[in-house]
């Protein structure tokens, strides 16, 4: 079985991803680590994210940089957000993650495309989103436990602008696919959250 999950930046996409991942004993891949080691990997090189020749030589990143550190920062979410523009760093990740999709025990992947582009035969597919304030509202709430300088006018316009960009792509945009199940986590908290997605899987099988 390949459920796919989706959904916009601080959705709670990833920690439905990996709790769906844990309950079913299924494999879990979280796309966008491999978007942000592109963006990291153009920081490190000192490139330039907008331009699709020098993103496109970051997407042969080393998988030593997966368990860098600084991937889950802000800052390199954006740059992973800007090199995801180009379809050349799009087309250069496709593969390595069709075939995690294809592994015998079946597969959890979360993403933006996933529904969509990756794996549009997913048995199943959920799209996690939540208002704009719900989402501010945790990230905010994330950042000011780690002691981050950060307001939460700043965080909101963060989330904004990379659901800007990322619903407004050309190539593989964010949005729903049109046989997936929409779950707004606006009211829910974590374990509501969860139990709703889990349901949403058992009621699939
Ligand atoms: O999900 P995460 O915040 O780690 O993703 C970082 C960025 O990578 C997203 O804002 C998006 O632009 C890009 N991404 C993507 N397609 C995916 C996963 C992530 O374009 N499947």
């Amino acid at each position: 079985m390949i459920i796919a999950v989706d959904g916009p930046t601080a959705s709670g996409k990833g920690t439905i991803a990996s709790a769906i991942a844990a309950h079913f004993g299924l494999p879990h891949l979280d796309t966008g680590l491999l978007y942000r080691a592109v963006g990291r990997q153009v920081q490190l090189a000192g490139a330039d994210p907008d331009n699709s020749g020098d993103a496109l030589a970051a997407a042969d990143f080393p998988d030593s940089l997966l368990s860098d550190p600084e991937l889950r920062s802000e800052a390199i979410g954006g740059l992973a957000s800007r090199v995801s523009i180009h379809p050349e760093v799009r087309a250069a990740l496709l593969e390595r993650q069709r075939a995690f999709a294809r592994q015998e025990s079946g597969a959890v992947l979360d993403g933006r495309d996933i529904g969509t582009v990756i794996c549009p035969d997913a048995e199943v597919k959920l799209f996690v989103t939540a208002s704009l304030d719900a989402r501010t509202d945790r990230r905010f709430a994330e950042m000011q436990a780690q002691g981050r300088d950060i307001t939460r006018a700043e965080v909101r316009e963060q989330i904004e602008r990379r659901d800007e960009r990322d619903m407004n792509r050309k190539d593989a945009p964010l949005k729903p696919a049109s046989d997936a199940f929409v779950l707004d986590t606006t009211a829910l908290d974590k374990t509501a959250s969860i139990t709703a997605a889990i349901e949403v899987v058992e009621n699939a099988r």
